[in-house]
């Protein structure tokens, strides 16, 4: 499934539960903090980023409880580094006054649908692959449905050819990819089934590194934010990140 589609939405397990209700207990009280939210808090405070915020160890284990699952047949070990928690609340995205209307419809209408890695870079805002992820891996923290983290089917083939083709012999962190990178992008919207990765913690999802993925709308009333933990880990050698 993860050749085919990009991405694999796992059933329950026992391991993942009990890693999710500790991670939440340790998230909670780092994400209520002042200071981590005024640092955090983008799109009309609507969406908590959390980047490396959650205190777990290099194997993923949080609190004395082991990070395993389903998903380990999967992807390479690499060393885990600090989860990001991001939260998701009611009325996401609201546009921030340093927003452009352009990127605030690209989120509401494509989700602020991307590649990880292909940083802009300078007034031109031109693209190039700074990160090195593995894989992404989303672990729900609780049990909301609204603004799912959403995934292109099968986008994964059509990304890698097309980055692929572009870096060819060249260095991988010299290559402009702003023009391949969006291309490829536009193929997918036209082509490619987008997919909303709904789950319960205890459930998990592996998104391929090259599938372009994004975040929903809030859809539907009030209620706690969305609360998902994300781990990314870095290829130590650059050259496996364009290897099949
Ligand atoms: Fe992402």
């Amino acid at each position: 499934m993860m050749e085919e589609d990009g991405f694999v939405l796992f059933d329950a397990d026992p391991r993942v539960a009990a890693w999710a209700a500790v991670a939440r207990r340790v998230a909670e009280p780092i994400v209520s903090d002042h200071s981590m939210r005024v640092a955090n808090l983008r799109h009309g405070k609507t969406w908590f980023v959390g980047v490396d915020v959650l205190s777990n160890d290099p194997g993923g284990r949080v609190a004395g409880v082991s990070l395993s699952g389903p998903w380990e047949r999967d992807v390479p070990r690499l060393p885990q580094h600090r989860a990001q928690v991001s939260i998701i609340y009611p009325g996401y995205p609201l546009q921030d006054p340093d927003e452009s209307d352009a990127n605030h419809r690209f989120r509401i209408n494509r989700c602020a649908a991307h590649v990880d890695g292909l940083l802009p870079e300078g007034p031109a805002r031109r693209r190039y692959a700074r990160e090195f992820h593995a894989y992404i891996l989303g672990l729900p923290l609780n049990d909301v449905a609204s603004a799912p983290t959403v995934v292109w089917r099968g986008s994964h083939r059509i990304m890698r050819a097309a980055l692929a083709e572009a870096v060819g012999t060249q260095a991988i962190g010299s290559v402009d990819l702003t023009d391949a990178y969006h291309a490829a992008r536009r193929r997918v919207f036209e082509i490619c089934e987008r997919v909303p990765l709904r789950a319960t913690p205890g459930q998990s999802y592996l998104i391929h590194r090259f599938a372009l993925h994004g975040t929903a709308p809030w859809e539907g009333p009030d209620g706690p934010g969305r609360m998902v933990a994300f781990f990314r880990p870095e290829f130590p050698d650059p050259a496996d990140w364009l290897a099949a």
